[in-house]
């Protein structure tokens, strides 16, 4: 999209938050307790914290008095990377109670080892990465916080993106750092995909949260919890709710800029044909044979 990057470990890191990705990296203490949400960016993150915050939280907040009502999910699950003063003055952020729950986009392999070594959960959650990459686009046009840059024109931004150049990216790398500590310890990394979501998020929330060691009760299960859970942090909700509609996060991003359309299928819509074959061609010889693909 034309803002800055930095190439380290292989990957197009945003250059904004470069320094605190050191720090993160350097500075976190993982806890065997945590939770981190890790995904690819515009994948369903606000999604993901929403989901992860109700269903830890689902004893101490009745669904109709969560914070999620009053409170943007980013400022309730902060991502890690983003926040160098808090590692600085706290840098074990051992006051947090837990199970505490972060999120970061930051590769598997450029993880502070803690977090790979302890035995936190990772959630990873990504997305068709045509309609990521449209929700990216749209993200950071209206978000004009990285720096003085020209926005890059459709055609070159989408070049860019196929040569994985583009934040967090090369994508595939991205993915397929998760997806490979995913087949390999199933029980420490969870992969997800948004398009799964969409099509049976109860079913989701139920795996969740047994894989976080949190599983529904037969008494939760019959007051209705996973369906109010799903409500409540559906797009429709979320996107309506008076403090997600105006006012910023973390100083500078909108916070309405988080909820745009929500959809499956959306670079239909500005991707041509052409550009869809190119882009089958590099899923074929980059995700062929992993096990990992995607429906374009
Ligand atoms: P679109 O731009 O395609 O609408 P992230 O949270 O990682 O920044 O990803 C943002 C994308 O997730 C946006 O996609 C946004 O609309 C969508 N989204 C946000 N909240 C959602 C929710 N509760 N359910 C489903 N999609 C959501």
């Amino acid at each position: 999209d034309g803002s800055p990057l930095v190439k380290y470990d292989g990957f197009w890191l945003p250059a904004l938050f470069f320094r605190s990705i050191l720090s993160f990296q350097k500075y976190f203490k993982a806890k065997d307790s945590d939770v981190i949400l890790t995904s690819f960016p515009k994948s369903g993150t606000t999604w993901s914290k929403a989901l992860n915050y109700s269903i830890v939280n689902r004893n101490v907040y009745a669904i109709d008095q969560s914070p999620l009502l009053t409170c943007n999910p980013h400022a309730l699950v902060p991502p890690l990377e983003h926040d160098l003063y808090y590692l600085q003055d706290n840098p074990d952020l051992g006051n947090i109670p837990s199970p505490r729950i972060f999120s970061s986009h930051i590769p598997f392999n450029v993880l502070p080892a803690s977090i790979r070594e302890s035995k936190c959960k990772i959630i990873y959650l990504c997305r068709n990465p045509l309609d990521q990459f449209i929700s990216h686009r749209h993200f950071s046009l209206k978000n004009k916080f990285q720096n003085d840059v020209v926005p890059l024109e459709l055609d070159e931004a989408f070049d860019r993106f196929c040569q994985g150049i583009h934040s967090s990216g090369p994508f595939w790398d991205h993915m397929l750092g998760f997806w490979n500590a995913h087949l390999k310890n199933p029980e420490k990394v969870l992969f997800l995909k948004y398009e799964d979501l969409k099509e049976d998020i109860a079913f989701h929330i139920r795996k969740i949260a047994e894989f976080l060691g949190y599983p529904f009760t037969e008494e939760e299960e019959k007051q209705g919890l996973v369906e109010q859970i799903a409500k409540l942090c559906s797009f429709e909700n979320l996107k309506n709710l008076e403090v997600n509609r105006s006012g910023y996060v973390h100083g500078v991003v909108e916070k309405s800029s988080f909820f745009r359309k929500g959809k499956v299928g959306d670079w239909t819509n500005y991707l041509t044909p052409a550009m869809a074959e190119r882009f089958r061609e590099i899923m074929e010889i980059k995700f062929g044979g992993t096990g990992l693909m995607f429906k374009i």
